[in-house]
């Protein structure tokens, strides 16, 4: 039966005799061949749906060990900043292990379900009138000074649970994808995955992929090559201007030959609904920049045509219901006898 990350990759992991087995069997996603958009493309498309973890997002990878280490330092509390989705796992996890979260969150921000998520998971919830580098900047200070351990990817806990995805992937194709698409925030899942790629070819040999890493255009801080003040993408889950893992995804970057760019919002927007109308998968917007990339990348010839490429699908669409309520137009149509259902479906067949 499988048990969670902590214990299937414990040799790769600071697991020790002291350190709790939390999970709540986060990890062992699938990996989803996507044939429609992969023909489309002329290449051979997955998915990392990374949305079918416990909280619905990547993170809870990550929040498993930090939490657990956490707990076996003697914490009492945690706290980190968030975008939506660590605040979520964070929540879950800490409620899980006996400790206290504290979640600080920019105002109005933040999609509903991950608000709801954090509601329900019993959380203390702090807005603030920032953004999220605002609310990172705070936590570091608070966690700093005051009994509480930061969950935030700074913490590298948080990066030796993520890592463990790019294991999976390893596992589940037979060897590394020729490109790695992953959508870049705060940096650290970028990172995250290189150096699980790095450590498995170590043990394994079995091979690296391009590491292609997308921000949203109006926060691509580390692709113009300053931190951006004000950073604005209807993706709020990498609404980031001034990424905490910067320099780890560019090493990244360097090491594998890959590339950071930027995706507008509207080839967002487009990947969005691509992926859920052509392969039946409903990711977040933030996500979505994965293939928004993957689909930019392919017209640019930075990916060839018949190459192997997984995207990192890292959230669940459901976290985000007002993104597709109200950037997607949809047609729900008022029809209330058999009569008019009837004339309505001999009239849609005939589209
Ligand atoms: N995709 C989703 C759905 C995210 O929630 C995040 C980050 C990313 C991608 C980017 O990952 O930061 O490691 O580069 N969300 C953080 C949060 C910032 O607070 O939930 P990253």
């Amino acid at each position: 039966m499988y048990e969670g990350l902590l214990k299937k990759y414990k040799e790769f992991l600071p697991v020790n005799e002291n350190t709790p087995l939390l999970s709540l069997h986060e990890g062992n996603t699938p990996l989803v061949p996507l044939p429609h958009l992969s023909e489309k493309l002329g290449i051979t498309l997955y998915a990392k749906t990374e949305g079918v973890n416990p909280t619905g997002s990547f993170k809870d990878r990550g929040m498993v060990m930090a939490v657990a280490k956490a707990k076996e330092d003697g914490a009492k509390a945690v706290i980190c900043a968030s975008t939506g989705n660590t605040s979520a796992a964070a929540a879950a996890y800490a409620t899980r292990a006996g400790l206290k979260a504290y979640i600080v969150i920019p105002e109005g921000k933040v999609a509903l379900g991950k608000l709801a998520q954090a509601v329900m998971y019993g959380a203390d919830i702090i807005s603030i009138d920032g953004n999220f580098d605002d609310a990172l900047t705070m936590v570091r200070d608070i966690a700093e000074k005051e009994a509480v351990t930061l969950v935030n990817s700074v913490n590298p806990y948080r990066i030796e649970g993520q890592k463990t995805a790019a294991f999976e992937v390893v596992e589940q194709l037979g060897k590394a994808p020729d490109v790695l698409a992953i959508p870049v925030g705060n940096a650290g899942n970028i990172t995250a995955y290189w150096k699980g790629f790095k450590e498995f070819n170590d043990k394994k040999q079995s091979g690296l992929p391009r590491m292609h890493g997308f921000e949203a255009e109006g926060a691509a801080a580390i692709v113009q090559g300053a931190p951006i003040a004000a950073p604005e993408t209807f993706a709020t889950a990498i609404r980031i201007g001034n990424p905490a893992s910067w320099a780890f995804a560019e090493a990244a970057r360097d090491e594998s030959n890959g590339f950071i760019d930027a995706v507008s919002d509207d080839e967002i927007l487009a990947a969005y609904q691509a992926v859920a109308r052509m392969d039946g998968i409903f990711i977040e917007p933030g996500s979505a920049a994965s293939l928004a990339g993957v689909i930019k990348h392919v017209k640019s010839g930075q990916i060839k045509p018949g190459e192997t490429v997984v995207t990192v699908f890292t959230g669940n669409g459901l976290k985000d219901p007002d993104s597709a309520i109200n950037k997607v137009p949809a047609t729900i149509h008022r029809l209330n006898t058999y009569d008019e259902i009837a004339k309505h479906l001999a009239a849609a067949t005939a589209e």
